[in-house]
């Protein structure tokens, strides 16, 4: 990826703006669109209401602290302590604190490939050099031999996506355990980013990197309530790290975000607190049921849909209906024809293979909307 890159609006933006000028339906942006749990609403309510409207420490506070400490070590598997979590301003605001603190230009880093854009513009941004792993189409597999080579002296950072966005995929106690076992072999970090850890299907277990023997001192755990609490907008995430590493990456959340919002850090601590089990596997049978009608709307309108194994997106082959056509083609193509955004593959493969149909051809699809949004979704792709 080029620096010019780094400043090209990704394909999803342009969606967006047109399927809202035709007043049509989005299923690109991963905003999630369910309700936030009436809990945390009235708790922000309460805090901004008990004056918590200050900065909070850069840390974060200790309730959130604590609580997501909590859930660490019951959910994730990892025993940490509250000294180990860093609460940060979104998972995008850990992700950011970590590349600052970690890289510097002409650096190498790891990607697998598709990607989400952040992971790899924050890398361009930095001016380090990302050595991509292919994820294969459509089991989305790596070559472990590819990873290998991917690693060279001058790798300072490896990043791991599960449940990935966009493949959905999530990654196998092996294949984490592959990739850590290198990462201690070389003395290199790796953000585990698990900010959809609670979306995963068919019975499949979401595996902490950092849970896995050996790995806590080389994993970077990076977590978010964003898509968990439905509060995209909040900007509450956080890293959790070896005791080693959190006070210089602390120090840095202090520089560049000063702390994460004040009243909506006691919002999420009261939520983590209080929702019960229930709450986690509710959302869960709702996505598993949104996923089950958008599989079969993308199906029966000729699209190769695959389900995901976790996470709230669909990707879906475009060149057995359209052949010869490019992912953004038939993106523009169903703006027109059905007023349905989604976002064309080229967004999360780069300009490396950008207008390549026989790479690039695949749209993503977000369900993580309203049931009568997907039932709009499916009556307008009729239209194609
Ligand atoms: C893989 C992945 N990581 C991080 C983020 C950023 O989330 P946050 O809202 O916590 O910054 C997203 C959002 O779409 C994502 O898909």
């Amino acid at each position: 990826m080029n620096f010019q890159e780094i400043f090209e609006p990704p394909a999803l933006r342009e969606v967006t703006l047109r399927v809202a000028k035709l007043n049509g339906v989005n299923l690109g942006q991963g905003v999630c669109l369910l309700p936030s749990p009436e809990i945390i609403l009235d708790a922000a309510n309460t805090a901004v209401h008990k004056g918590f409207n200050t900065y909070a420490p850069p840390q974060g506070i200790e309730s959130l602290r604590v609580a997501i400490a909590k859930r660490l070590n019951t959910f994730n598997r990892i025993p940490y302590e509250t000294e180990n979590v860093l609460v940060t301003a979104g998972s995008t605001g850990a992700l950011e604190v970590v590349s600052e603190t970690l890289l510097q230009a002409g650096d190498e880093v790891v990607l697998f490939r598709p990607f989400y854009p952040y992971h790899s513009k924050m890398f361009a941004r930095k001016g380090v050099k990302i050595n991509f792993v292919e994820l294969k189409y459509p089991d989305w597999n790596f070559d472990p031999d590819e990873l290998a080579r991917a690693i060279t002296p001058n790798t300072k950072l490896v990043l791991v996506n599960t449940p990935h966005n966009p493949t959905g995929k999530v990654f196998t106690e092996s294949e984490l355990q592959f990739i850590g076992d290198h990462c201690v072999k070389r003395n290199i970090p790796v953000i585990s980013d698990e900010v959809y850890e609670y979306m995963t299907y068919d019975g499949r277990k979401h595996i902490s990197m950092a849970s896995l023997p050996g790995l806590q001192d080389v994993v970077l755990t990076v977590g978010s309530y964003s898509k968990t609490f439905a509060i995209t907008g909040w900007r509450i995430g956080y890293l959790a790290a070896p005791l080693s590493m959190i006070n210089n990456f602390r120090t840095l959340n202090d520089q560049i975000y000063v702390c994460a919002p004040t009243p909506l850090q006691h919002a999420v601590a009261k939520g983590i607190e209080e929702l019960p089990d229930s709450y986690y596997e509710n959302r869960l049978a709702e996505y598993a049921s949104k996923r089950a009608y958008l599989h079969e709307a993308l199906s029966s309108a000729g699209f190769n849909a695959l389900k995901p194994q976790g996470a709230y997106y669909m990707l879906a082959g475009t060149s057995e209906k359209f052949p010869g056509m490019t992912s953004e083609q038939v993106s523009d193509l169903l703006i027109d024809k059905a007023h349905l955004g989604a976002v064309p593959a080229s967004d999360f493969l780069g300009s490396v293979v950008k207008g390549d149909t026989k790479r690039s051809n695949f749209l993503r699809f977000c369900y993580a909307v309203p049931d009568e949004t997907l039932e709009r979704a499916k009556q307008n792709l009729a239209k194609i």
